[in-house]
């Protein structure tokens, strides 16, 4: 076998080493791949010219030809997989995440503490069988007051400073129209209540030009004051305590007869007397009474068949009471300070 066959061997073995020595990428790998191993290899060439060497030298020659072959592909494949293991072990520790660091916090809201009082009591009414009615908040003189009972010149007018948009048309400064409005539309047995929005005309620290209601009523055969009883009791003792004391004091609504305000054992001196309460140690906290006649003639019930009792509350005034609020205004100047604490 010609010397110069071997020679050309051995340098094409050691070129390849040296070219995959340095070999860094799987892309350069493959490219010393075609350079010696592909259709026009180094390699694939010297054994194409197997064939013009003495026949005589062709068997040895074609050995170790294909015996280098044999070694290239190993050595390629072999650092092939070297290297795609070496990239994912990169990947692997380069683009690393740290579970562990704090999310971005999310600022969570909650709701008005007005809305939170509301809800309660529109649930321990609703547990009790009434059901929710609304009305219009810019109302008619008619539901606002003639229908209540409260005629043109009647003096309980002025404890209503009424916004007026017109000698018919006014903001409603109470929520008893709905209850006109309810026994309207339907017939007895009626047991609703309609919480919202009711506006004056007045400002101070227990005062805001608009303010929220509870109005409940309830009318059918045979209700009597027993019952005007037993459902506000039930209900001032869930919303300020079993213990909470309780009275009720006649009064006077145009709407009703008899009437009767509610008051509750002052929740701050807890009836001793204080500035809160006046020093009487009652707080007043809502009006009711037996609906009067003259309403349910103008609704078209007959008075001398159905009976019922109707009451209404502040909001604001529950809320204060139960909170120990002292300025009604902070309710409705949103600060996150006093909000937040809800
Ligand atoms: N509407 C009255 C007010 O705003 C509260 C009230 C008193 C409602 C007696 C009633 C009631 O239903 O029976 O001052």
């Amino acid at each position: 076998m010609s010397n110069s066959f071997e020679e050309t061997l051995r340098f094409i073995r050691e070129s390849a080493q040296r070219e995959l020595a340095q070999a860094d990428t799987e892309q350069k790998v493959s490219q010393i791949r075609v350079a010696y191993l592909g259709r026009k290899g180094k390699l694939t060439q010297l054994l194409r010219g197997l064939r013009e060497l003495p026949p005589g030298q062709r068997p040895r020659a074609g050995e170790l030809a294909n015996a280098l072959k044999a070694e290239l592909e190993k050595q390629i494949e072999r650092l092939l997989v070297r290297l795609r293991e070496e990239a994912k072990q990169r990947t692997l520790t380069e683009e690393k995440i740290d579970i562990t660091l704090p999310g971005t916090p999310l600022v969570r809201g909650r709701l008005h503490p007005i809305t939170q009082v509301m809800d309660q009591i529109v649930d321990i009414f609703t547990k009790m069988g009434f059901r929710v009615a609304e009305g219009p908040q810019v109302e008619l003189d008619y539901y606002n007051f003639e229908a209540l009972n409260i005629p043109r010149d009647h003096p309980a007018r002025d404890m209503h400073d009424t916004f007026y948009f017109s000698e018919e048309v006014l903001l409603r400064t109470h929520t008893s129209p709905v209850q006109i409005r309810v026994m309207e539309s339907q017939r007895p047995p009626i047991q609703i209540i309609a919480p919202g929005v009711v506006y004056r005309r007045d400002s101070d620290i227990s005062h805001t030009p608009m303010f929220h209601q509870v109005e409940g009523l309830m009318v059918d055969e045979g209700i009597s004051f027993v019952h005007l009883k037993g459902v506000l009791t039930s209900f001032v003792q869930q919303m300020f305590g079993e213990k909470t004391r309780l009275r009720f004091r006649p009064s006077f609504f145009p709407f009703t007869e008899p009437s009767a305000e509610v008051d509750i054992g002052c929740v701050i001196c807890k009836g001793k007397g204080c500035r809160v309460c006046g020093g009487t140690g009652w707080l007043e906290i809502l009006g009711s009474g037996m609906v009067d006649p003259e309403v349910f003639k103008t609704v078209g019930y007959d008075p001398e068949e159905v009976t019922g009792f109707a009451f209404g509350m502040g909001i604001e005034r529950i809320a204060m009471l139960k909170y120990g609020i002292n300025d009604i205004r902070l309710f409705f100047t949103n600060d996150m300070r006093f909000l937040e604490q809800f």
